[in-house]
């Protein structure tokens, strides 16, 4: 079954992206040679060697940095600053911690056009979502790791973004509560069928969750491989199939 939604409002584009930093003193570019197209609805992990430009790459997608080469075009639009068309849930959660959970999420409501009413009920849906219901009025020190991170996704999408990045947004987590909300995510995704991109330093959780896999190389940041994973959903990681592509990933970034 493909998941993936015929049309080009959220799809994106990227052509010959290249990165330097200003002052950095290497010749050799952050990255390098980006071309990636993403469809609407479709599921992208990235993975790759620490310091590979991972989250540099998802920071100029979402419009945090202008300063690149190249082209970023995102629903047919060139991208150069942020929009709430494009939401990103970093590794920490970034909760205010003098705001509760209501207040967390709502705070990325304020340019929204909306009214207060419809704003209530964005978040009081987004709460729901993300299985926090009951838990409104907590702060962030009342909250598990695993919680404070479904604060930060319901954050991303409670504007409704027609893309959601993830800057290795369980990377922080132990490793059952990771695999929950793996497949919260994956719900989540089914549901609101956007497009998301995965930066992830867990070759297990990329096969698991998405429709292809993004293999990046370092020093310059460039696209190795890029990889199919055709399994149905949920996945199966004792598959032989999934087994086979996890290990043929790692290969591919030379932890075998
Ligand atoms: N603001 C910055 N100024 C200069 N160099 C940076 C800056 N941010 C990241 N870098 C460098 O860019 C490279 C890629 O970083 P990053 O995108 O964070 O990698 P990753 O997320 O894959 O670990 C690293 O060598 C890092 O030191
Ligand atoms: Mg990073």
């Amino acid at each position: 079954m493909s998941t993936v939604i015929q049309d080009s409002d959220s799809r994106l584009d990227l052509r010959q992206v290249a990165k330097h930093f200003a002052g950095d003193d290497t010749a050799r570019p952050v990255l390098d040679g980006i071309d990636l197209s993403i469809a609407s609805g479709e599921f992208v992990s990235i993975v790759g060697a620490s310091g590979c430009g991972k989250s540099t790459l998802l920071r100029l997608i979402a419009g945090l940095d202008g300063e690149f080469e190249g082209a970023i075009d995102f629903a047919g639009q060139a991208v150069r600053t942020t929009d709430l068309a494009r939401g990103i849930v970093f590794q920490d959660h970034r909760l205010f911690p003098w705001l509760d959970v209501e207040q967390n999420i709502a705070i990325a409501l304020k340019n929204a056009p909306l009214s207060r009413d419809q704003k209530r009920r964005a978040v009081e849906e987004h709460v729901a979502l993300v299985g926090l219901s009951g838990f409104e009025h907590h702060f962030p020190h009342q909250l598990s790791g695993g919680m404070a991170q479904r604060v930060a996704i319901a954050r991303g999408l409670v504007n409704r973004p027609r893309l959601l990045l993830l800057d290795e947004p369980f990377g922080a987590l132990d490793a059952l509560t990771r695999a929950r909300l793996q497949r919260e995510l994956q719900r989540i995704w089914e549901h609101e069928r956007i497009t998301m991109v995965l930066v992830t330093h867990d070759v297990d959780e990329a096969v698991f969750l998405a429709d292809r896999v993004v293999v990046m190389r370092a020093r310059p940041g460039r696209i190795g491989r890029v990889l199919d994973v055709g399994l149905a959903r949920p996945r199966d990681r004792s598959d032989a199939r999934f087994v086979a592509l996890r290990d043929e990933i790692l290969g591919e970034l030379g932890q075998l």
